[in-house]
């Protein structure tokens, strides 16, 4: 028990306020003296004449039940400035951000396999584009719990391309979850994960090695399936029509029989991911700053929702109910800011699921790449992705980063791009030349190896 230590202190706080004669009825005083145990608050130095003192004292054994004694001790000195603000709503605001930062970072330090240099790359505060050089399982593994804010990417699809090769589909599809069981853990709570993936026609090298084998393999399926089982909660899909493309499978006009017809592929998933993990940490009502709420059931899958039961909170239902919130509902709610509005036609463009924008052309009139990469996205899904699904400032992450799409559009949209790409060697140049072609010569590129 850290909390009962020094008992005069209590009747110092007392003698303290009957000196001062200060009549709050407000910030009631006389409560603050009969819950303030003699424990970490009182010694911390925070001014009981404030409604952080207010907070506190209502909250103080909540805060002793969820952080231990070093911690609370941290918590205290990093709040301590909230003490000099004097309107009640900002203070509320900015003990609750506190708060949620600290019980962040208190998660995150259960995690023991982060490399300190790769986490500070990432977590640097400049404009840079950030290229990390590296297996995106390897590097994700690196990472801290919860750090990302936002992961949008579009994977290698099997064995399309001439660089990527798999013995099988399975294979692959293991690989595949590995790295998407790592994005769950690296990946902030409450936040999306958006995934564009294509079906492929190709030979699963399963069932038959032969030319024959080639069929139409459900990618997205197959992934919504993986997706699910690490964690992530399905939200939507959205069919991108790609128009007219090139497809192997547009053979059927010349044996025009039943059995023989299979219609051209031309639609791309993206995927909506969320990640719900159920956090039981109690947090501060939205409302009134303290900690004196009950847990109710789950609103959700994986979303904690809380009940303030503080009587004199400034928000209560007709039925006298208290304020009723989750943290999603926190986070979100503080983000809905005159800055954070996105753009109507953005808005309008993703009204439906079924939406078509043209692929990048990667091959000119003489049939070469123009890229340098093969299978670049088009930079309206990360501009979809990032608008929708994050605030500026904060890091977005694409684990297959290609030619860097994502990152150069975080970039544009005043948010941290950061890439993690296998094949230095193919693509370096290519990259570094998109960059500057899409921000400008001047671009802020920082690459690391790992
Ligand atoms: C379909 S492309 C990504 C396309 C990307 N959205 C773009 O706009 O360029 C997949 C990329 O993932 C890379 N890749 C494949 N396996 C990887 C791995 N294990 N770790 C990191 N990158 C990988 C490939 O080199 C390729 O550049
Ligand atoms: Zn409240």
């Amino acid at each position: 028990m850290h909390g009962l230590k020094n008992c005069n202190v209590r009747i110092k706080i007392y003698n303290k306020l009957k000196t001062y004669q200060i009549q709050n009825t407000a910030l009631n005083l006389t409560e603050n003296v009969s819950f303030c145990q003699d424990n970490l608050y009182s010694e911390s130095n925070i001014n009981y004449f404030n409604y952080l003192g207010n907070i506190l004292s209502i909250s103080e054994k909540y805060l002793e039940q969820t952080f231990n004694y070093d911690d609370l001790k941290e918590f205290y000195t990093k709040i301590k400035y909230i003490e000099d603000i004097s309107d009640k709503f900002i203070v509320v605001e900015e003990f609750i951000k506190q708060y949620i930062h600290f019980t962040k970072e208190t998660y995150q330090k259960t995690y023991k396999r982060s490399a300190k240099k790769l986490c500070e790359f990432i977590q640097q505060n400049d404009s840079s584009i950030k290229i990390i050089w590296g297996d995106a399982y390897n590097v994700l593994k690196s990472i801290d719990n919860e750090s990302v804010h936002l992961m949008v990417t579009s994977p290698p699809y099997y064995n399309a391309r001439d660089y990527s090769t798999w013995v099988n589909i399975n294979e692959y599809l293991k690989d595949m979850r590995n790295i998407i069981e790592e994005a769950y853990r690296v990946l902030d709570n409450h936040r999306v994960f958006v995934f564009n993936v294509g079906d492929i026609f190709d030979n699963d090298n399963i069932y038959t090695k032969s030319v024959w084998g080639k069929r139409r393999l459900p990618l997205g399926a197959y992934f919504i399936k993986i997706f699910e089982e690490a964690g992530f909660t399905f939200v939507d899909d959205f069919m991108w029509d790609k128009g007219e493309v090139q497809s192997e499978r547009n053979k059927n006009g010349s044996t025009p029989y039943p059995f023989y017809q299979y219609p051209m592929n031309c639609y791309e998933h993206i995927l909506i991911f969320h990640k719900h993990r159920l956090d039981k940490t109690r947090y501060p009502c939205p409302v009134c700053g303290t900690l004196k709420v009950n847990g109710n059931t789950q609103s959700e899958i994986g979303i904690q929702s809380w009940e303030c039961k503080n009587e004199k909170c400034f928000v209560r239902s007709k039925s006298n109910r208290g304020k009723r919130f989750s943290l999603k509902s926190i986070i979100t709610q503080a983000g809905q800011i005159e800055n954070n509005k996105i753009d109507h036609n953005i808005i309008k463009k993703w009204r439906r699921d079924v939406m078509k924008f043209t692929p990048v052309i990667k091959i000119n009139s003489k049939g070469e790449n123009t890229l340098g990469h093969t299978a670049p996205f088009p930079e309206d899904i990360p501009e979809m992705a990032i608008n929708f699904f994050s605030y500026p400032n904060e890091i977005v992450l694409d684990p297959f980063a290609g030619s860097f799409t994502s990152a150069i559009v975080a970039n544009k949209l005043g948010r941290k791009g950061v890439g993690i790409e296998l094949n230095k060697n193919k693509f370096r140049k290519a990259i570094l030349t998109n960059i500057h072609k899409k921000i400008g010569f001047f671009a802020d590129i920082k690459e690391f190896d790992f």
